[in-house]
């Protein structure tokens, strides 16, 4: 899609006027901590070089109109209209979702204006096209109304956006990276604070996703049921998040007496463990020695969250079995969606065609292969006029 690159050209066709401000967001894998971050855990993301654009002027007369890459129909609104859209312009949610919080954040909401969203980042993907299109909207509202705000709160504001206005009880992963987000690096999260701090990825890290175009049609509802069933864990097990306990004392507590999802939030517990010895692998340098908790993190998923599908799991099978690959999982919340590899500079679109070809084979419909790098965050990229 050209248009995630030149926004402002297409702004003009759409609206016949140059934009006031653009900005981009990027999508983010989720390397390893599944489920972890609503649970008070840590969680190892890396923001990736496919995003969401911006492209926004402002307007007098408190029309909002909305247009993207993906349609031809402009979405319309009054700046005083409330709730959520519908049918095939419900993409503009998210952005509707960052001005209904805006005024919590201490900061103004525009009334009128014109946006464009353009992007190069699979929707459904598990690759966080929600987060990405809040941070470039949030960017875009706060660069044309000439204020701004902390980045921490930026993305406090669009997790916010997300779970009161949209409605997903998603934890702070996805707008986190893309909020702070570095290029060869990966972003750490300690979800309890939060804190954010960087994490250098060690030279020869590819990223290969491979899209199912699978998705569970109770995808959300999944999502929470987790959550609600971690949170049910942790206040049988006498903690206030998951986090609050380790691998031994939960075994412990296991074997002394029935633990409500017990496999739920040994999942998260022990997948906390993981993210930490991830961290050392990383900090070490040591790809192969990270890759093995990548896979160890699926299998998890697998047989204890409950969030993989046999379609995530013959990717992974047969993705493990191959040279240049350290490790595999599902990336995201799961039940359906995106698979990752990590790999070394060896690993090429010849050997992907391998496990793509084999699935296609098996399930009758092709995965989109990407190669990703990773990319800075979120940010404004330029103020054309
Ligand atoms: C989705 C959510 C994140 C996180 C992951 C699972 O991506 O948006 O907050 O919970 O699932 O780790």
């Amino acid at each position: 899609m050209t248009g995630a690159r030149a926004p402002a050209g297409e702004f003009r066709d759409a609206f016949g006027r140059a934009p006031e401000v653009v900005a981009r967001a990027p999508g983010r894998v989720e390397f390893i901590g599944n489920h972890t971050d609503y649970n008070g855990g840590t969680v190892l993301g890396g923001s990736i070089d496919r995003s969401v654009r911006v492209a926004l002027a402002l307007r007098t007369d408190g029309l909002r109109r909305f247009r993207s890459d993906r349609s031809d129909q402009f979405v319309e609104l009054r700046a005083a209209d409330g709730g959520k859209v519908s049918g095939g312009g419900s993409w503009v949610n998210y952005a509707l979702g960052v001005l209904d919080s805006m005024r919590d954040f201490g900061v103004r909401a525009p009334g009128g204006f014109d946006f464009l969203a353009t992007s190069d980042l699979p929707i459904g993907a598990g690759l966080s096209s929600s987060a990405a299109m809040e941070l470039a909207s949030g960017l875009a509202f706060l660069g044309a109304t000439g204020q701004s705000l902390p980045r921490e709160s930026l993305v406090g504001l669009c997790k916010q956006a997300e779970n009161r206005f949209v409605g997903v009880p998603c934890g702070i992963l996805d707008q986190a990276v893309s909020g702070f987000g570095r290029k060869d690096h990966l972003v750490l999260i300690d979800c309890r604070g939060p804190r954010f701090s960087t994490v250098p990825l060690p030279p020869g890290a590819h990223f290969w996703i491979f899209n199912t175009h699978t998705k569970h049609e109770l995808v959300d509802g999944l999502y929470a049921a987790r959550h609600r069933e971690c949170m049910e864990a942790a206040r049988a097990l006498g903690v206030g998040l998951l986090a609050d306990i380790g691998p031994a004392e939960l075994a412990r507590r296991m074997a002394a007496s029935p633990v409500p999802h017990a496999e739920r939030a040994r999942h998260v517990v022990e997948e906390i463990a993981r993210v930490d010895a991830a961290v050392a692998a990383l900090k070490a340098g040591d790809l192969a020695a990270t890759g093995p908790l990548l896979t160890a993190s699926h299998r998890s998923s697998q047989s204890l969250f409950g969030n993989s599908t046999p379609e995530l799991d013959f990717l992974v099978d047969a993705l493990s079995a191959m040279p240049h690959v350290f490790g595999a999982r599902l990336t995201g919340g799961g039940f359906g969606g995106a698979v990752m590899a990590l790999t070394g500079p060896g690993f090429d679109a010849a050997m992907a065609e391998i496990p793509a070809g084999a699935f296609e084979k098996k399930f009758g419909a092709r995965p989109d292969v990407l190669h990703l790098l990773t990319a800075d965050g979120a940010e404004i990229v330029n103020r054309p006029m």
